[in-house]
């Protein structure tokens, strides 16, 4: 049986600031098959991730599972860089965010300063595996008919075109063979009361851009890009949108496979589909939701 290698890959995870995200547990899978993990963290929410991580309060959640590739038993970061993905350069950043004192300490923390700083620390050929795993949509909480102009560009920008533009500049440092992953949302494709503020049309962005990005990717770089559509899970992110245990019930109650999703089943997928396991995919976004997405009527 062929099993998922990754020794001598290095990745680069953008999105983790605690341990309970997609994100993290991605990072940990990828360790776990043995490659180097960089993390890119939203600077409001990376002091307190450095100094939670210094003290030892993720030691439990690095713990690696049995068998894994490792060197080490507890997972290991090789750097953390600062990322607003809002931005693609400094040239983009307000005077009040470069001020701020969460951000002013930082140096570059736009797309193209996480493109630079890498290049700085690996050099060129340097990145095998980029995961997108973030997303903000400031009005979230407001149905798609209420939602502003800004609130609506504001989810398109941080959810969306922060994944071109990633791609824009990250990719020319990837290796062929290389792979780009995102994460998406059922609400893409079908309606999901509740995820509003533009977000659901973000997801819809994400995968049509994923198609794409498959395409221009491949032609140019030799590299394959991917979204995973997961079922829901109580994140961070997902916590603050005050329906995510309304939805978590709802599928678990529904779904084909009634139980709730882990943060592990979509790392364990992502690792796959990153690998070269996953060498005959590009431009697909593939559900990993327990198959609640095949449902056209709830059952019991
Ligand atoms: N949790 C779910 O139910 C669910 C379901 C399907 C898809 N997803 C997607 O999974 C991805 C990860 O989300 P999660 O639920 O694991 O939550 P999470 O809180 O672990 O991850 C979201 C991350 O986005 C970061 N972020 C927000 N704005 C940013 C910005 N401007 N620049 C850089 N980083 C920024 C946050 O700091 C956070 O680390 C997101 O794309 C989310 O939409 C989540």
């Amino acid at each position: 049986m062929p099993q998922i290698d990754l020794r001598g890959k290095r990745a680069l995870v953008a999105g983790v600031a605690d341990a309970g995200g997609f994100g993290f547990a991605i990072a940990k899978a990828l360790y776990e098959c043995g490659a180097k993990v960089s993390i890119a963290s939203w600077p409001p929410a990376m002091g307190i991730f450095e100094t939670m991580w210094k003290r030892g309060k993720f030691d439990d959640a690095r713990q690696l599972s049995e068998g894994h590739l490792a060197e080490t038993e507890l997972m290991e970061i090789e750097k953390i860089y600062p990322l607003d993905a809002l931005y693609d350069s400094m040239e983009d950043v307000p005077e009040d965010v470069k001020s701020n004192k969460r951000y002013s300490s930082r140096g570059d923390f736009t797309i193209q300063g996480l493109s630079d700083n890498w290049k700085a620390d690996f050099g060129e050929g340097s990145l095998d595996i980029l995961v997108h795993s973030l997303a903000n949509g400031p009005e979230v909480h407001l149905d798609l008919i209420e939602t502003s102009r800004k609130g609506y560009l504001s989810a398109l920008s941080a959810s969306s075109y922060s994944l071109v533009s990633m791609c824009h500049k990250l990719c020319p440092l990837m290796n062929k063979g290389g792979s780009v992953l995102s994460l998406s949302y059922l609400a893409a494709q079908q309606v999901i009361h509740g995820y509003g503020g533009g977000m659901s049309t973000a997801k819809a962005a994400l995968e049509a851009d994923t198609r794409y990005l498959g395409y221009q990717l491949a032609r140019r770089y030799g590299v394959r890009i991917n979204a995973i559509s997961a079922g829901p899970f109580a994140s961070r992110a997902a916590n603050a949108t005050g329906v995510i245990k309304d939805y978590i019930e709802h599928y678990r109650e529904h779904a084909p496979l009634q139980e709730d999703l882990t943060q592990e089943e979509v790392a364990n997928f992502a690792a796959f589909i990153c690998s070269p396991l996953g060498s005959g995919m590009t431009g697909t976004t593939v559900m990993v939701d327990k198959g609640f997405h095949t449902l056209g009527m709830s059952y019991g």
